[in-house]
């Protein structure tokens, strides 16, 4: 990363921060359909003040941008994620902390103190509407207002921005990484959240080695872990390397745990050094494990460990198939799709249960970036996929699905997306048929700023 704010890519074009608080009634062409009624919540970085020294894109202050969906009608509102980093940095009136919490950078005023930006996610259990961030506590939200409520306290540590909820019993299922007294650690722990908001299971353990761990996989009975080479280091950080670097030469690794069973029996699988942010969904099916991800053959985003950039490198959807009733330990994994992709997404009803549908935001030119110009649904059963693709440079956020009802056939509904319009540097929230995304969008909320481009989102019916 350059450390030049002036040219950093993160803060320019549509990465750029907004730093208005607003609400909007948006112009609506097209029909919303009557049974759509709910909110989409979005998120990601955008820092308050400008950043000191390297920013990295991850370590930006959350804010979570709401479009609000109800008789036809579309109301947005966006408001910051007013964290601890966030009070201090505004009481300040200036950028305190170092990106992603450097202490090299961090001025002695913050040192030692929270960092969370609660940038990465934007998840509702229980309840409770929570602001995820993969290094810190969830953070609570007010559901209409988006006020800032706090953390929440009872999940004792560090929570993925990637929980799962289990569509049959209504937990929600997490890790963290980085876990213990030291940061950058290969600590981490699995966490369990009942049906009713209550934190009922927190265990440690050590991955073999410290990494970067965005996501994981849940089944009805299992767990998985990919522990992949994007690795983590103190040590490295402090020498004024990067905290996390590319090293293909630790391998990769999947741990599997029986959900009932304990942290000391996870078995480790082993996979060709690969990166995944995202998979799409895992299942379990006769004696195997299932899972489809979005897999990069290294690590985007991120240098190697002696600080030179990483390769361009983009993701495609790959099945990982672990036979647990075997004696090997390798992970068998085949190419599901061709075309380049991100933020994979399905009906999450289906959530760690055998699934048909899929969407996800795709590079139609294959160009190995992270321009994500169109979406794309793939149908596992048929094989067959729809792309509808964006013109004039306009790029799409990550496709949310919502079904027509609670009990609508699987990928029977809705996609919704926020899209950048280039040529006007604006946005558009849209609404496409699910099963014909080709067709385009159905309906189009008409936004008279932009949002800049984010991390994930989720639909919340009601
Ligand atoms: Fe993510």
């Amino acid at each position: 990363m350059d450390g030049d704010v002036r040219i950093n890519p993160y803060l320019s074009g549509n990465f750029a921060p907004v730093r208005s608080e607003d609400d909007f009634d948006l112009e609506v062409t097209g029909e919303i359909p009557a049974g759509l009624k709910g909110t989409l919540y979005r998120t990601g970085p955008n820092p308050q003040f400008d950043p000191r020294g390297d920013y990295h894109w991850f370590g930006g202050d959350g804010m979570i941008h709401a479009f609000h969906v109800e008789d036809g009608k579309v109301a947005y509102r966006n408001r910051y994620v007013r964290t601890p980093k966030w009070e201090l940095e505004n009481s300040h009136g200036r950028a305190l902390f170092g990106s992603l919490g450097n202490p090299m950078t961090t001025d002695p005023v913050a040192m030692g103190q929270d960092s969370g930006v609660a940038n990465t996610n934007i998840v509702h259990h229980a309840g409770r509407l929570l602001a995820l961030e993969e290094g810190h506590m969830p953070f609570e939200m007010a559901e209409r207002t988006l006020e800032s409520k706090g953390y929440a306290t009872d999940y004792r540590g560090k929570v993925t921005a990637h929980p799962k909820i289990d569509a049959k019993t209504g937990e929600m299922v997490w890790f963290g990484y980085g876990v213990g007294d030291m940061p950058l650690s290969a600590g981490m722990s699995y966490g369990v959240t009942d049906a009713s908001g209550k934190v009922v299971r927190r265990d440690d353990f050590q991955a073999p080695f410290a990494a970067m761990v965005h996501d994981f996989m849940v089944t009805e009975t299992y767990v998985l872990f990919p522990i992949l080479p994007l690795t983590a280091s103190l040590e490295r950080a402090m020498s004024g390397r990067p905290a996390f670097a590319w090293e293909p030469e630790k391998g990769g690794r999947v741990g599997v745990m029986r959900r009932d069973g304990d942290v000391s029996s996870i078995r480790w699988f082993n996979v060709e050094a690969c990166y995944v942010f995202h998979p799409m969904n895992a299942w379990e099916a006769d004696g195997k494990l299932f899972a489809d991800v979005m897999r990069y053959d290294s690590a985007p985003l991120f240098p190697l460990a002696d600080g030179s950039p990483g390769q361009r490198t983009a993701a495609r959807l790959v099945r990982w198939t672990f036979d647990l009733s075997g004696a090997s330990d390798a992970i068998k994994e085949e190419a599901l799709d061709d075309l380049d992709g991100e933020f994979p997404r399905f009906d999450e009803r289906l959530s760690g249960l055998a699934y048909r549908h899929g969407w996800y935001a795709a590079d139609p030119t294959n160009a190995k970036t992270i321009k994500q110009t169109a979406i794309a649904h793939l149908d596992h059963k048929t094989g067959k996929r729809q792309v509808y693709e964006l013109n004039g440079g306009d790029m799409t956020s990550e496709p949310v699905f919502t079904p027509r009802s609670a009990d609508a056939d699987e990928g029977d509904g809705w996609l919704t997306a926020v899209v950048w319009r280039a040529g006007e540097n604006r946005s558009d929230f849209l609404v496409f048929d699910a099963q014909d995304v080709a067709k385009g969008p159905i309906a189009t909320a008409k936004l008279p700023r932009r949002v800049p481009f984010g991390f994930h989102g989720n639909w919340v019916a009601g």
